[in-house]
């Protein structure tokens, strides 16, 4: 295992981290779906035992069960060995008071005294100008001060001069971003990253492999990699460029069987920042405009057509679609169309009314596109 320092804190970190967002599951008695609690406790202990001494939950990951396994794989003394992260669910905190109690609750969880890292989690703009109405810097610095947490952050979805806002707002001690070759021009960008860097606050990268999709690329895109000389596979690629920024101390990556934490760990030996050559970045841009040049629709999800008077997701709609295409998997489309309907937002609803086109800046013949989509779904 590599091991950076975690900025000016006064420990090192490992450069890999335990997300624990995307356990192994199972059906229980009753049939419901649930963590499979032996085998996600054998990954994480076995991870630690291999050098991982960071791990990051959230009061939401697996339907509110994985603070609760995190705390008992946690026991037998592994809870020493670790960096310990969990986050505040923003979007239920109604009022100042709400903080104290999802901590309070959270603490119960996971069944420690405190925690080594609190994150603000996955502020948007909005979010985070909600989070300062009801003083969140109040709540951090008491919670700081009585020893419930040890350490400030937070987890970002928005875009880059967001992120530099929140920045600025805080003497945070971490910001965590989602970060891989795909996303470096998309939300917090590399130049948030930078930014970051230059205020001395380190950058915990999450969605290292865009949540699996760059784990397994299409067919011309794996041919690609076969050929450079550098043998990597497409999950080592990832991590080395995330990891090959020193603003980056630890990436995580949500393992989701025990032989995918056996290939991370062994990776995670070799990744060090800095490490990948001109020639490696040139290449990573390549597989890059690869991806790219597989989108099936240049919308670029201005919102320009929003809102359609139907009610139709268009942008949310060409985004699935686009995903589908670039990752080969239909499955992606699917289940985001059937999220769609959900929401009362597909296709099937356009009255061809024309509104969109005439706004679209790309000039997309929204109206035959929206058929097309209709058809795959
Ligand atoms: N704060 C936030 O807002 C937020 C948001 C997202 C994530 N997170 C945190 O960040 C962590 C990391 O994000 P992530 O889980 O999206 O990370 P990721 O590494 O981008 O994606 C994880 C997925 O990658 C695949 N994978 C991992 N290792 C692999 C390997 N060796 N070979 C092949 N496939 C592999 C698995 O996909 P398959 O399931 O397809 O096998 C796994 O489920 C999360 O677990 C969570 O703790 C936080």
């Amino acid at each position: 295992m590599q091991y950076v320092p975690f900025g000016k804190l006064g420990f090192d970190v490992s450069r890999l981290g335990f997300g624990m967002m995307r356990l192994p599951t199972m059906t229980d008695d009753e049939g419901k779906v649930c963590i499979d609690r032996p085998e996600a406790m054998r990954m994480l202990r076995h991870a630690i035992d291999r050098g991982v001494n960071y791990v990051d939950t959230a009061y939401g990951y697996h339907f509110q069960e994985s603070e609760i396994l995190t705390g008992l794989a946690l026991k037998d003394g592994y809870r020493e060995k670790v960096k310990l992260t969990t986050k505040l669910p923003q979007w239920l905190v109604k009022e100042h008071a709400d903080m104290d109690r999802l901590l309070d609750e959270q603490l119960r969880k996971l069944d420690v005294p405190y925690v080594d890292f609190y994150l603000v989690h996955s502020l948007t703009g909005d979010a985070f100008h909600r989070m300062q109405s009801l003083d969140y810097k109040g709540f951090l610095k008491r919670a700081l001060k009585d020893g419930r947490i040890r350490h400030t952050g937070f987890s970002f979805h928005d875009e880059k001069d967001v992120f530099i806002e929140i920045v600025d707002d805080f003497d945070w001690e971490l910001a965590q971003i989602q970060f891989n070759y795909l996303d470096d021009e998309n939300q917090a960008t590399l130049e948030g990253l930078r930014y970051a860097g230059r205020r001395g606050i380190p950058v915990v990268c999450m969605e290292p492999l865009r949540g699996g999709a760059i784990a397994n690329p299409p067919q011309e895109i794996r041919d690609m990699m076969m050929e450079n000389p550098r043998g990597w596979s497409p999950v080592e690629w990832a991590f080395r460029y995330a990891g090959d920024f020193p603003e980056v101390v630890t990436i995580l990556s949500g393992m989701n069987s025990f032989p995918q934490v056996e290939d991370n760990l062994d990776i995670f030996s070799r990744v060090k920042p800095g490490t990948l050559t001109s020639q490696d970045h040139a290449f990573i841009r390549e597989v890059k405009e690869a991806y790219l040049a597989r989108i099936a629709v240049g919308c670029t999800q201005c919102n320009y057509c929003q809102p359609c008077p139907e009610g139709v997701l268009i942008p949310r709609i060409f985004a699935a679609w686009n995903g589908a295409y670039m990752f080969d998997n239909p499955v992606l489309f699917e289940n985001a169309y059937r999220q769609i309907l959900k929401e009362e937002g597909d296709a099937a609803r356009c009255v061809a009314c024309g509104q969109c086109e005439a706004v679209c800046p790309q000039q997309l013949p929204i109206i035959e596109l929206l058929q097309k989509a209709q058809q795959q779904a």
